[in-house]
């Protein structure tokens, strides 16, 4: 018999439950349930659910993970509108300056799409304000990162991803993966994307509802910058002028990754591309972080 482990009442369990985990296998185990069960200890003491609360909050994390499927992650919606990921992006990428600023993931990222060549179109069969993206990637002396990956995805003029539609994993849109050029240039059209709801029709939606909040993210292209010896970079740039800047769902928008949408005639560009007809130019340089030598 252990007697520190019987007749727990609300003074007591807390330090039986530490106890209990301070064996745990590693250091970082004990560090997470340690801090895990004081917090969630802390959060019970201040709220004092009734029984009930405490079944519906259950209830809603059952519903939360119901949801998630192949092109759905509510946990992730979760995190993102409760502002942990943008806290553990931001405590992840401390000090970095000079390199672009990050922001979340998301949930509409596809990984391995097809590289497409330069300057091509990657939003076949979506309605829209034609774009043209010029962009360019260097490390934070300025060196051009020729051959890094360029990952890219935006909604369509509704709002919507691609993987969002019935059939969307079989016909992706409105993404694209490039190569940078010798001098880490990249480019490529598109169509202007809108501001757009968060998915709302599950119970983050309802948390949102409850919480008296508007599901909407400002307009933006997501962009995953990846290059051997560097950091990868998650990040978007969102558009200028977009009435969600100030209010976005995900807390995710951050003053230097806005940009204006210019107008561009057809022809040559400044940067060198040609264009067929006039379009809105998003243009943006990207400067990637050299990556964190491994501390293991
Ligand atoms: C997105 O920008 O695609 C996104 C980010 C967080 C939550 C939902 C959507
Ligand atoms: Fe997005």
């Amino acid at each position: 018999m252990n007697p520190v482990s019987r007749n727990l009442d609300e003074t007591s369990i807390t330090e039986a439950v530490l106890r209990r985990v301070a064996g745990a296998s590693n250091d970082r185990a004990r560090t997470i349930s340690d801090a895990l069960v004081r917090h969630l200890h802390a959060f019970v003491r201040e709220v004092e659910p009734t029984e009930e609360e405490w079944r519906q909050g259950i209830d809603f994390l059952t519903r939360v993970g119901g949801m998630c499927s192949e092109t759905r992650q509510e946990f992730i919606l979760l995190s993102d509108t409760l502002g942990v990921s943008m806290l553990v992006d931001a405590i992840n990428h401390r000090g970095a300056s000079e390199a672009t600023a990050t922001t979340v993931l998301g949930p509409f990222y596809v990984a391995n799409v097809a590289e497409q060549p330069l300057g091509a179109f990657i939003s076949e069969g979506l309605d829209g304000a034609p774009m043209l993206c010029e962009g360019s990637v260097c490390d934070p002396s300025g060196n051009a990162l020729a051959g890094a990956i360029v990952d890219v995805w935006h909604s369509d003029g509704d709002g919507y991803y691609d993987i969002q539609h019935a059939d969307g994993l079989e016909s992706l849109t409105g993404r694209a993966r490039f190569r940078t050029d010798g001098g880490g240039r990249f480019w490529f059209r598109s169509i202007v994307p809108n501001f757009y709801p968060i998915p709302d029709d599950g119970p983050v939606g309802d948390m949102l509802k409850a919480q008296g909040r508007h599901p909407y993210r400002p307009a933006h292209v997501h962009f995953m910058i990846a290059a051997p010896g560097f950091e990868t970079l998650v990040t978007h740039v969102f558009l200028s002028g977009d009435p969600y800047l100030d209010s976005d769902v995900v807390f995710g928008v951050k003053d230097e990754l806005i940009a204006s949408l210019t107008p561009q005639e057809a022809g040559r560009t400044a940067r060198g591309n040609v264009i067929e007809q006039d379009m809105s130019a998003l243009r943006y340089d990207f400067v990637l972080t050299p990556a964190r030598k491994e501390t293991l």
